[in-house]
């Protein structure tokens, strides 16, 4: 069998390609991950090679122990990904104590997963937690508007969830309990993967300041929409804020809270404080 026809496979290629597409990925800019379900570990296990070594992961996720992840390399371009898969993606699987991992099938140039590996897998941990195990992706990338904004509004969850639901209606049903934020951090190592993991706790998706943003989802189509949102969210708001004229009016938390009941969606009140949130 070729584990590059399995659907799973093909959807992450799709995925990453798709952002490659969005110009969320320069260089080597951005990783994606998947976790892997029992069965199409067990299809494509033909293809895995268990021999190499086990490697720290430098944080744990116990809950995960064994599991297996599609995963994009470190210092790898999603420009590239979708001409020479397996030497862009591997797959990783995470040992019995969930503190180390393997590579069993791809990598092939540079044999690492992306450095932002013990953000993925704690982000995969917590999220799995939070939907009962129906959460799988977790993707992370640089748009532009999303980080541009990360100079102008406070690094908060609040002032994020707070411009990003006033700038555009859909933004309140696809994350009525909001965005969580990161203020700038070192990347790649174990401190921001706790800090980014606190925050998944209680949002599907969080920003990172003067960086990017990372979201998570039950599916590519999902995961990958979120990530689109909230960049036509940011640019919105970019464009109002560049316009020249003072606002004249905006999506009101009552609006909001209308949102709410209309689709019977749970909006964080926490966050509905009648405050401005962009001038
Ligand atoms: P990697 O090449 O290690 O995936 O890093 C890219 C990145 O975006 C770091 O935050
Ligand atoms: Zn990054």
């Amino acid at each position: 069998m070729n584990i590059l026809e399995t659907p799973a496979l093909q959807a992450f290629v799709a995925c990453a390609h798709n952002g490659w597409l969005q110009g969320w990925h320069e260089r080597n800019g951005g990783n994606l991950s998947y976790r892997m379900t029992a069965g199409e570990a067990q299809l494509c296990c033909p293809c895995f090679d268990e021999s190499g070594p086990w490697l720290p992961l430098g944080v744990e996720a116990p809950g995960l122990a064994n599991a297996y992840f599609i995963v994009t390399g470190t210092n790898r371009y999603f420009q590239n990904i979708k001409e020479k898969p397996e030497e862009n993606i591997g797959v990783a699987q995470l040992s019995e104590t969930g503190d180390a991992w393997r590579i069993v099938w791809g990598l092939t140039v540079g044999h690492m997963p992306t450095s932002e590996f013990p953000t993925h897998i704690l982000n995969h941990a917590v999220r799995a937690a939070a939907t009962g195990g129906r959460s799988r992706v977790i993707y992370h990338a640089h748009p532009v508007d999303v980080v541009a904004l990360t100079f102008v509004l406070p690094v908060t969850a609040k002032a994020f969830s707070r411009a990003l639901w006033q700038a555009m209606t859909e933004c309140v049903v696809i994350f009525p309990e909001g965005v969580g934020a990161v203020p700038w951090m070192v990347c790649g190592g174990a401190e921001v993967a706790r800090a980014t993991a606190r925050e998944m706790e209680r949002f599907a998706a969080v920003i990172w300041g003067q960086h990017g943003i990372f979201c998570a989802g039950e599916n590519f189509d999902s995961t990958f929409g979120m990530m689109h949102a909230i960049d036509k969210a940011a640019q919105i708001l970019l464009k109002v804020m560049a316009a020249g004229r003072p606002v004249l009016q905006t999506i009101t938390d009552d609006n909001l809270r209308a949102i709410g009941e209309a689709f019977g969606l749970e909006i964080n009140e926490e966050f509905l404080d009648g405050s401005a949130a962009f001038h």
